[in-house]
């Protein structure tokens, strides 16, 4: 059955929630905290392995409620059942939407079109498992009988952002091998790329679910190329690539032998497909037994989400408070914030699972929406971030809802540097909610000595006016399960946006028209004449192109 079609707007909750608003509009983060000492009991959750603390909101219990009986209003319950059982939810492609089959390691069964589809994921988990071991053993040699050393991704979106989130994430359970990943059309990924591997030893996994993309396909003919100019001949080529995709036929006809192929399905989107055989590098550079612990992880949070009632549903919960922001408090960006060098490609990886996802002005109704969905995404690991673009958080005209995420332990303790980042991480959202009144800050400049005109001055940039909502998602520390704990958290988050939205999540037909347009200009670049056929300023460019390239 396919998602229900009713406007969030119309519900009885929504028009609550813009009366409940103007109330706590007027309220700040602090007064909250003096009329109720018991916030953060009241307002976090401690599951499975996440402590996700939302106590430094804009929020009362009224404000839950009305938010929970929004999501009651919009069938968020069922919507949930839906996607894991797998009925047509990504309506306009008419597909299931089953990333949750792949990490299902409880291996009950999952119907497609009436066929359990375990067995077949159990399949490529297998197979995915034996090759890992293969190559990290160094018993799958190269063409000149030489170990392989180094391993290049070559895919884009999908198939280049989560294995390279993951593998940093887990780089300290690293293997022996070296991995890279390319993604861009540009030349110099590539080139650059070169510079570091050896042909004999080096293995490519092309990854594309359609196998079609042009980014990809044109990197993987490139690679190819490179290899073939070694003393490498065809016939090796199968000791060198591998795919990943859907797409048996493309595989076969780019010359990659289908018993190198690592299948999945229609029903994994690309921005999903992580926990699928795109994970065969994250396999390659972590080992096969902790990329099970990270499927292990999200199933955690899978059964979380499927079982547990809306108020003590972290993505549900997570996902609300993102839309009393973004549609009340009219936010526009949500920043994600990681106290964890390990996550420095957390917010890059869901910039695409979010934005790519809930970026849509129509609705599931066909019409054009007259309300904000999917906000800006964007963030950097946390300190880093502090000497560069937290000043407008702070003190900024914008409202940027922020997620600070960390773990109490490091994996690498060096001296004092994780009470030092930690300090900072509970610092932060301290500022942000309760800030900084001019009585304090008037009494610090006393303190320091200046005279009254300078305080006089001085005062008003000094002040700090909080009020800032945040999150804080902890963890102990950072294992390849509570990553899947995480990444499945921020996937459940956006999904349940998107059934509030009423928008198709799982489509991404926004990404189509700068391809077909670029498909029309390719063949104008080939020759010197004068382009006239667009409009003036896409005619003024690709002229100056043409005049330089000469
Ligand atoms: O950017 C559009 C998109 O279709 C993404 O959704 C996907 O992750 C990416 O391109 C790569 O597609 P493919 O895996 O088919 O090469």
């Amino acid at each position: 059955m396919a998602l229900n079609t009713i406007n969030p707007t119309t519900t009885t909750a929504w028009n609550k929630l813009k009366t409940h608003f103007s109330v706590i509009e007027k309220t700040s983060i602090k007064e909250l905290f003096e009329q109720n000492t018991h916030r953060f009991e009241g307002f976090s959750i401690r599951y499975p392995s996440l402590l996700v603390d939302y106590s430094k909101n804009k929020i009362t219990a009224e404000t839950i409620q009305l938010l929970i009986d929004l999501a009651k209003e919009m069938n968020v319950d069922e919507a949930i059942q839906k996607m894991f059982r797998g009925d047509i939810i990504n309506q306009t492609e008419q597909r299931a939407v089953l990333h949750t089959a792949l990490r299902n390691r409880s291996n009950e069964e999952v119907l497609v079109d009436g066929v359990d589809v375990m067995p077949q994921i159990n399949e490529v988990l297998e197979q995915m498992k034996s090759f890992s071991e293969k190559v990290i053993s160094g018993e799958w040699k190269g063409f000149s009988g030489k170990e392989i050393t180094d391993v290049v991704n070559i895919g884009i979106g999908g198939s280049d952002l989560g294995p390279v989130m993951v593998t940093e994430a887990l780089k300290y359970y690293k293997t022996r091998l070296n991995l890279h990943f390319v993604s861009n059309i540009d030349g110099t990924h590539l080139a650059e790329t070169f510079k570091s591997i050896n042909p004999e030893t080096t293995l490519f996994i092309v990854a594309s679910k359609t196998f079609t993309t042009q980014e990809t396909m044109t990197n993987a003919f490139s690679a190819k190329e490179w290899l073939l100019k070694s003393e490498a001949t065809e016939a090796d080529v199968a000791k060198h690539f591998v795919a990943l995709s859907t797409n048996a036929n493309g595989v076969a006809e780019f010359g990659i032998d289908t018993a190198n192929m690592f299948q999945f399905w229609d029903w994994v989107g690309g921005r999903y497909s992580l926990w699928s055989a795109i994970g065969l590098s994250i396999c390659l550079g972590v080992g096969f037994d902790k990329f099970e612990e990270l499927l292990e992880g999200a199933h955690e949070m899978d059964i979380h989400f499927r079982t547990e009632t809306l108020d003590q549903n972290i993505p549900v919960v997570l996902a609300l408070l993102g839309i009393w922001y973004n549609n009340f408090f009219k936010a526009e960006s949500v920043a994600l914030l990681p106290y964890e060098q390990y996550l420095s490609r957390f917010a890059a990886y869901f910039q695409q699972g979010d934005m790519e996802s809930n970026g849509k002005y129509v609705g599931r109704d066909g019409e054009k929406v007259k309300y904000q969905t999917g906000p800006v995404i964007w963030g950097e690991p946390g300190t880093n971030g502090q000497h560069a673009f937290y000043q407008l958080i702070h003190q900024g005209t914008k409202l940027i809802p922020a997620d600070f995420i960390a773990g109490a332990n490091s994996l690498n303790d060096l001296g004092d540097h994780h009470a030092k980042l930690l300090s900072n991480f509970f610092a932060q959202t301290e500022a942000l909610a309760f800030g900084k009144d001019e009585k304090t800050v008037i009494d610090e400049l006393k303190k320091a000595g200046k005279t009254k005109e300078e305080i006089d001055f001085l005062t008003a940039f000094k002040v700090f006016e909080g009020n800032r909502p945040t999150n804080s998602i902890m963890y102990e520390v950072l294992t390849p399960k509570v990553l899947g704990n995480l990444i499945a958290m921020y996937e459940h988050k956006i999904f349940v946006q998107g059934v509030i939205w009423n928008i198709f999540s799982f489509d991404q037909w926004g990404v189509e028209l700068g391809k077909q347009l670029a498909n029309v200009i390719l063949p104008e670049l080939e020759n010197d004449e004068r382009v006239e056929s667009h409009d003036s300023s896409t005619n003024g460019l690709i002229n100056a192109y043409k005049y330089w390239r000469k």
